[in-house]
């Protein structure tokens, strides 16, 4: 038998600034009534001038790996998920690994916006079959600031920065452990346009001096991407669910990517969950990108949310576009 994928620890970071509603009332045209009753967001966290990426992906691993019982040194792979790089080159997983010490280790990004962290777990299942000794950090975030117009009201007042980190070994049999049972993930490029940031990649060539326009940061259609997001989690839920002959009443809990509470409860409709057996932290941190699944998986553990024994679906959807699911025993 396939040996199974266990997630030993888990860590999250945001940095300490917040932005509330009421501040963003003050930078444009919003209201904290808006932002409310159409996202359920009230506040974000956002990094302060100095702060980048590393910031958030470093304390997540290091929390992480305290939460898992191991050293830095005993981690041999580093996948990092994100958009947001603090550089095209180094990668975000060369920076953490020097952060962390860790010369020699195999360190790599990926790139499936808010579906990241389910990406990332699929890559380390992956990883972990062809080398049953490795012990992988997945670490998964985003400076989504970094690339928000801040002019733009139908964007800058749904996003935030974090970073969650999980830490993954082969299953030793050992007490404390949360076994990844499967993971789906799907994509569809020809929707890229309904949300992207096309600049600072190679389609859009700059030369010094060049001013930076809108397709630097986030643009999105947001009505659409608002469907297809319902539809597309809701979808690859159930295909993954069937696959193993199970239906939604055989999970305890639901962990969907925190990008719109709207989105949230209709997800949780359509596949038949009620609302409280729904993970929500949506009002605090806005859409993190790759990091709000493993914040929210994070909390749910260590706020007690999904307890031993019991079984959590996981489902995220992305710019891209990207969509994924992950079933999860506790
Ligand atoms: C963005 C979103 C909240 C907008 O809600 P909506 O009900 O679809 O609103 P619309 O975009 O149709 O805009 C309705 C009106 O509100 C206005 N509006 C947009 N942002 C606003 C804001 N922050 N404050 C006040 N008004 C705003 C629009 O200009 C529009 O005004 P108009 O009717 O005069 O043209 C919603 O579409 C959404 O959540 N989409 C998914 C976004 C997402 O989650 N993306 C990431 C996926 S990973």
């Amino acid at each position: 038998m396939k040996q199974q994928a266990v997630i030993k620890g888990l860590g999250f970071h945001v940095p300490e600034r917040i932005l509330t509603n009421q501040d963003l009332e003050r930078l444009v045209e919003t209201s904290d009534e808006w932002i409310t009753t159409r996202t359920g967001i009230k506040t974000r966290h956002v990094i302060s001038p100095g702060e980048s990426l590393s910031d958030l992906t470093h304390g997540a691993s290091l929390k992480a790996l305290a939460d898992a019982e191991l050293p830095p040194e005993a981690i041999t792979h580093i996948l990092v998920a994100t958009f947001s790089p603090e550089s095209v080159i180094p990668s975000a997983a060369c920076v953490l690994q020097d952060r962390l010490g860790l010369r020699g280790r195999m360190a790599q990004d990926i790139s499936a916006a808010c579906t990241g962290f389910l990406y990332a777990l699929e890559t380390a299942r992956g990883l972990l079959a062809l080398h049953p000794e490795a012990k992988i950090l997945v670490c998964s975030g985003d400076v989504v600031t970094s690339r928000v117009n801040w002019e733009d009201r139908g964007t800058c007042v749904l996003f935030g920065d974090g970073c969650g980190a999980a830490v993954l070994t082969a299953d030793d049999g050992g007490p404390r452990r949360t076994v990844l049972r499967d993971v789906a993930l799907a994509s569809d490029g020809a929707l890229g346009d309904l949300l992207s940031v096309r600049g600072g990649g190679s389609g859009t060539i700059y030369k010094l001096g060049d001013p930076v326009g809108e397709e630097y940061f986030v643009q999105m259609k947001g009505r659409e991407v608002f469907k297809h997001a319902v539809r597309s989690m809701t979808e690859v839920s159930r295909n993954l669910l069937e696959r193993h002959g199970l239906t939604t009443d055989d999970v305890d809990v639901l962990l969907p990517h925190q990008a719109n509470l709207r989105i949230i409860e209709a997800v949780g409709k359509k596949l038949g969950i009620p609302n409280e057996r729904v993970f929500v932290n949506v009002h605090k941190y806005g859409n993190t990108s790759a990091a709000s699944v493993p914040i929210a998986l994070a909390e749910a553990v260590h706020g007690g949310f999904v307890q031993p024994g019991q079984r959590a679906l996981l489902t995220a959807f992305g710019g891209g576009f990207t969509w994924a699911a992950a079933l999860l025993d506790f």
